[in-house]
């Protein structure tokens, strides 16, 4: 079956006690046995749960891997996935992740004795540089966030594998439906549910996908024994949500590429464009090779500095200012002081997150609407003569 046949279906086969075409929430804590050890296939609800299987598979099906787990946020999903690492343990993480991935690494995991290297993977050569005897892990995400780069997974894939590293590819910007990194070599996928899989900024959760039954037998265990798995109710949004995923996917991606077109045409108020399927961009060829159409988000460098990117964000009128993406709803975001302020201010320099910098979440409204918005802020921020 192809995916938008996928989307609609897994996980969302008709309920088998009563045949309802939505299933049930089981908001069940706890499961009767039969005997003692005998259930059926449920015990407690932190272990696992009938509404969180179904989710679980659903985001496995869609990344075309195996197996999945479904988390109480992103973060979540993340902290299991740094969990396989161990005292002594290096990991290399590809320039310009979520700000709360760099946090993790250097405030949470650190602390435990797990190091780490930044590097810029848009060249491979860098990443097989930065590999030490106890690097197990490489960490990327394709289009980063906030500047999106566009990394070539199957390079990176290659290098990790040839040193039989761990590669694990935070598929959030792109989702499911465009991008799938295990068919690119990846070893684990990484979610922020919250984001594109959730879709209308209702729910926090994170999944992790993988094809290696050893990865998903010591994540399933971390699951259960640090205990952050997401609520039922938190599940089945998830899994409403993916049911449209791929339309929305599909609007995303048309209203984005319309913004993009309209701020990289005015030159005489905007310096730089970011956003992978923008004809003439540098990673416009590797984008199309490993994604099927751009997806919603766009970072963009306003002339002026902080002064007119504040003002163009205060003049949006359909875009919400506010942080997270991956919602119905347009927002905007100042990354320098919002998504990526917990990176420290050198380093956000050093990557290029700088206070003229803003990232658009392009919704699924009105095309010229959404257009129009864009236009008239980036007039309120600055004469044309600026
Ligand atoms: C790319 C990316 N990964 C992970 C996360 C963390 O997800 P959550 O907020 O669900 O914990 C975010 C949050 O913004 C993100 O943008």
């Amino acid at each position: 079956m192809h995916f938008d046949t996928r989307a609609v279906h897994v996980g969302h086969e008709p309920d088998e006690l009563t045949g309802a075409v939505t299933p049930p929430i089981y908001t069940s804590s706890t499961f009767a046995q039969a005997k003692i050890g005998k259930t059926k296939g449920y015990e407690y609800s932190r272990s696992g749960n009938p509404t969180r299987a179904r989710l679980e598979r659903a985001v496995a099906d869609l990344e075309g891997g195996k197996f999945g787990l479904a988390f109480a946020s992103g973060l979540a999903a993340e902290t299991a996935v740094a969990g396989l690492l161990e005292k002594g343990d290096h990991v290399v993480i590809c320039n310009d992740v979520y700000g709360g991935t760099f946090r993790l690494f250097n405030h949470v995991f650190k602390n435990f004795g797990v190091s780490f290297d930044r590097v810029d993977a848009r060249d491979p050569k860098n990443l097989e540089r930065s590999i030490k005897p106890n690097t197990k892990m490489v960490w990327m995400e394709s289009p980063t966030n906030p500047l999106m780069l566009v990394l070539d997974i199957r390079r990176i894939a290659k290098v990790a594998k040839s040193h039989g590293l761990t590669l694990t590819v935070d598929n959030t910007f792109a989702s499911p439906c465009l991008q799938n990194p295990l068919k690119l070599g990846a070893t684990l996928v990484v979610h922020s549910t919250t984001k594109y899989i959730g879709g209308h900024s209702d729910l926090v959760g994170g999944a992790v996908v993988t094809s290696s039954r050893e990865h998903f037998e010591k994540l399933k265990f971390l699951q259960n024994a640090t205990g952050s798995v997401p609520g039922p109710f938190d599940c089945y949004l998830a899994l409403r949500g993916l049911r449209t995923l791929h339309l929305r996917m599909q609007r995303h991606s048309t209203n984005a590429a319309a913004v993009a077109e309209v701020l990289s045409k005015d030159r005489a108020r905007v310096r730089a464009v970011y956003y992978p399927f923008l004809g003439g961009s540098p990673s416009y060829k590797l984008a199309r090779s490993q994604m099927s159409a751009g997806g919603g988000m766009i970072a963009f460098r306003m002339k002026g500095g902080y002064k007119n990117a504040s003002k163009f964000l205060e003049s949006l009128k359909i875009f919400t200012l506010g942080e997270s993406l991956g919602g119905v709803e347009s927002l905007a975001e100042h990354p320098w002081k919002m998504t990526h302020a917990s990176v420290p201010p050198g380093e956000r320099r050093r990557l290029g997150i700088t206070d003229d910098l803003i990232r658009l979440s392009v919704g699924v409204e009105d095309t010229n609407d959404l257009v129009e918005d864009v236009q008239n802020a980036l007039k309120a921020s600055s004469p044309r003569s600026a």
